[in-house]
């Protein structure tokens, strides 16, 4: 089985074909042969996630899937910045990137354990899981007395606890000198994996349905449930924009580079290293330059044409946009479209 030369994250090759990127780990290709895993093809598993994926094969299906949306979030958060969670290596979403501590890593890292936590938790509620099944919350002490608490629920936390020890596994094997760069690397890993987990469990919400005599409402009841995911993606993003640099003491210990800032808390995504610079393609550092991406000509941000192609310059071309259009309704139920074709310009930096 092939290994990846530099660290990447475990990829699943579900189906051999499609390849997802999964937590970020540095573990090298992993295969799951027709959606059920065989943990002795798990090349690069560590020790304890071999344990675990004996012990719950049929939770690996749903790590993977778990990683798969986390991947999809982070290219949607960032599909308009200069680094839109691509790689240079094709063969795992982030490859090399990774490789350095940055922010950007801190994103993958959390969005992917976020992700693991969101399967996991619903994977039990679906009754997917031999050894969960829905959410044991405790009732919510503001509920009012007449709902009933017990629609079955995302089992956050045996969702929470399962990928924590699958996800977390990896790094705590690690054996580091205290101080070393290396340690500093797996503190920040450990971080942000919880700080995606804990996310997922911030934003999960008590959700209702009413019974009663015709939509009268005087029942209801209630369960735990997760967040939509875009919800962790949006509030992750806003976790990157704020992530907190961090160096490592002389007690061997993350502090904060800035110590006049409140310390990160477990929510907050940390990093060591600066970014690399995503302008232009580089090899070592994995990017991929933002030579050939689409920018906007009127957007000052970093979607614009200034920002995105750092100062290079852009080409326009005319483009073909085909949409639907003067949609019908009609009974019933269904909507009938017209396709419309309209002349758009595109902006692409040199
Ligand atoms: C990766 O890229 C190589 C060439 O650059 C290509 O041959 C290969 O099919 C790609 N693999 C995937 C999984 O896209
Ligand atoms: C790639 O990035 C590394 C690290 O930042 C830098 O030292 C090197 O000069 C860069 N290479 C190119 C070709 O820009
Ligand atoms: C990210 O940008 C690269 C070019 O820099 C492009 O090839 C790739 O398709 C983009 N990925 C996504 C998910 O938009
Ligand atoms: C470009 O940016 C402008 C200003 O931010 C915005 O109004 C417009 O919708 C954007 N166009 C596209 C195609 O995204």
């Amino acid at each position: 089985m092939k290994q990846l030369s530099v660290p990447s994250l475990l990829v699943l090759k579900l189906s051999v074909k499609l390849s997802l990127a999964m937590n970020p780990l540095l573990i090298p290709e992993a295969y799951i042969i027709g959606g059920q895993p065989l943990c002795s093809q798990l090349a690069g598993l560590s020790k304890g996630q071999k344990k675990l994926c004996q012990l719950y094969q049929d939770h690996m299906q749903f790590i993977g899937e778990g990683a798969k949306t986390g991947i999809r979030e982070c290219q949607y958060q960032f599909r308009n910045r200069r680094w839109n969670c691509s790689t240079v290596d094709n063969s795992s979403v982030f490859g090399r990137v990774m490789q350095i501590g940055s922010r950007e890593t801190a994103f993958t890292y959390a969005i992917s354990a976020a992700g693991v936590v969101n399967a996991v938790s619903r994977a039990c509620r679906e009754g997917e899981l031999s050894s969960c099944g829905c959410s044991r919350a405790a009732r919510p002490k503001d509920l009012p007395r007449d709902w009933l608490w017990g629609g079955c629920g995302d089992n956050l936390n045996y969702g929470y606890r399962f990928s924590k020890e699958f996800v977390d596994a990896r790094e705590r094997e690690k054996t580091f000198t205290k101080g070393s760069m290396e340690s500093a690397r797996l503190l920040m890993n450990l971080h942000n994996n919880e700080a995606g987990r804990r996310i997922v469990s911030d934003l999960a919400h008590v959700s209702c349905k009413c019974h009663g005599v015709s939509g009268s409402c005087s029942l209801k009841t209630c369960w735990l449930q997760l967040a939509d995911f875009r919800k962790v993606g949006d509030a992750l993003k806003e976790k990157y924009d704020s992530a907190a640099a961090m160096r490592l003491n002389s007690r061997g210990k993350l502090v904060q580079v800035h110590s006049k800032f409140n310390s990160p808390t477990s929510n907050d995504l940390v990093y060591i290293d600066p970014s690399p610079d995503y302008c232009a393609e580089n090899k070592t550092t994995g990017s991929l330059g933002t030579q050939g991406r689409l920018c906007n000509k009127t957007s000052e941000g970093m979607d614009g044409c200034a920002l995105m192609c750092c100062g290079r310059g852009y080409d326009q071309y005319k483009t073909q946009l085909v949409e639907r259009c003067h949609c019908k309704f009609h009974w019933c139920c269904y909507v009938k479209c017209k396709h419309c074709s309209r002349t758009v310009d595109q902006f692409v930096c040199k």
